[in-house]
């Protein structure tokens, strides 16, 4: 099944005039209302329930997605959630030729009372914006983000699994305009789709072994590395599978000029514990800016612990971890939270962090979050938005 051409084509929509209230939600998104149609043909109740039984991560997908459109005669318009389907996209759009694309993640946990919550959705909508911008795309009005995550949320809200599970949420960007040459699109596609996950580690978070990429980096000044673009996901598969081919889980990065400096994972930032109980973090800036990053920041804080946010080298980490100074390594991100680091490879020697074993401050943190986004604790940063 296919969404119909004349919905998503804008070759008519750049000759077209605006009509007074897309020219009212251009810009501001005022005025933008989502038209709800609901699917025709929903998964039967017995399929979902078997599909959710054990989702995995990223492979089983709800049954809606929502849409909005963006021209430059009409600004955003088009608002509507309905059944998920393809889209029909022209062999010279152009997301397919220089990968104008942005996109984010967040979750929706069903909370004890039956109430769904939403973690900072508004910090997703702001990282999103600025994204778009670096990316010279349309920037989506942040309500419209997080109204068109409700909305998807609340028709699909059968598809929350239960306990440590959740609704991982996918709002992204493509440039969909039809045209071959290297400027920003005219014309783009904001989508959400929604795909049930279990909890990303079944008995407990494992530690995980990392592997630091010497022949690759992620990012540099003045490149894309603060925002969640698709290039840099496709740039960072070679040292990926270079982790893996050397028997580690994931890849940490270093700065792309001295190639000393941590910076982070191919999809989670990085955290360093110390015997005096002290937190450290790279800083921002060729990073992305981890919404569980500025999150664990501020528990730790409100704890009395003292955070850092500095530079830190593969050779200290190396020296504090044989030295016992280091006492803990987590990395962290919406997928899997906090993933306890227990071990590092590079081409230069392996070393422990930790006799290998999760820690108490990543688990301490971890569970903090957790409770706070399934709503079991209290929420004193404001953090949740409930949905239903
Ligand atoms: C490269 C990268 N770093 C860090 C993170 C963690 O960000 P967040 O905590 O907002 O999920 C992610 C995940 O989105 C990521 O892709």
């Amino acid at each position: 099944m296919g969404v119909s051409f004349d919905k998503i084509d804008g070759v008519r929509e750049r000759a077209a005039r605006p009509a007074p209230e897309a020219a009212a939600a251009k810009g501001t998104g005022m005025g933008l209302k989502f038209e709800i149609q609901p699917s025709a043909v929903p998964t039967p109740d017995s399929a979902r329930a078997a599909k959710l039984a054990d989702p995995g991560f990223g492979r089983v997908f709800s049954d809606h997605m929502a849409l909005v459109r963006y021209s430059q005669a009409k600004g955003w318009h088009g608002a509507r959630v309905e059944s998920r389907a393809n889209f029909p996209l022209d062999p010279a759009t152009a997301v397919l030729h220089y990968a104008q694309e942005i996109f984010e993640g967040l979750k929706a946990y069903k909370r004890d009372d039956g109430g769904v919550n939403l973690f900072r959705p508004d910090a997703n909508a702001r990282r999103f914006r600025n994204s778009a911008e670096r990316m010279a795309m349309a920037p989506l009005p942040e309500s419209v983000f997080i109204e068109a995550v409700e909305q998807l949320v609340r028709i699909d809200r059968a598809w929350i699994p239960g306990g440590e599970g959740s609704l991982y949420l996918r709002p992204f960007m493509i440039a969909s305009e039809v045209f071959l040459g290297v400027k920003p699109s005219a014309e783009y596609i904001f989508a959400v789709i929604a795909s049930p996950v279990g909890s990303y580690f079944k008995g407990g978070p494992a530690p995980v072994s990392i592997w630091v990429s010497e022949n690759y980096t992620r990012a540099a000044i003045g490149g894309t590395g603060a925002v969640k673009c698709g290039g840099n996901y496709a740039a960072s598969l070679r040292a990926q599978a270079e982790a893996i081919d050397h028997g580690c889980d994931q890849v940490v990065f270093l700065d792309a000029i001295e190639r000393r400096y941590i910076e982070e994972l191919g999809g989670m930032n990085v955290f360093f514990t110390f015997d005096d109980g002290s937190l450290l973090t790279p800083p921002l800036g060729t990073i992305l800016p981890g919404i569980t990053r500025d999150s664990i920041l501020a528990l730790a804080r409100d704890s009395g612990t003292r955070v850092r946010e500095e530079a830190y080298t593969i050779e200290q980490w190396r020296a504090d971890a044989a030295s016992g100074r280091l006492t803990e390594a987590f990395a962290c991100g919406t997928a899997a939270v906090i993933s306890p680091i227990g071990k590092v490879c590079s081409g230069s020697g392996d070393f422990l962090i930790g006799g290998g074993a999760a820690g108490p401050v990543a688990m301490g943190l971890r569970k903090q979050l957790v409770d706070i986004q399934y709503g079991r604790v209290a929420d004193p940063h404001d953090w949740i938005r409930k949905v239903l």
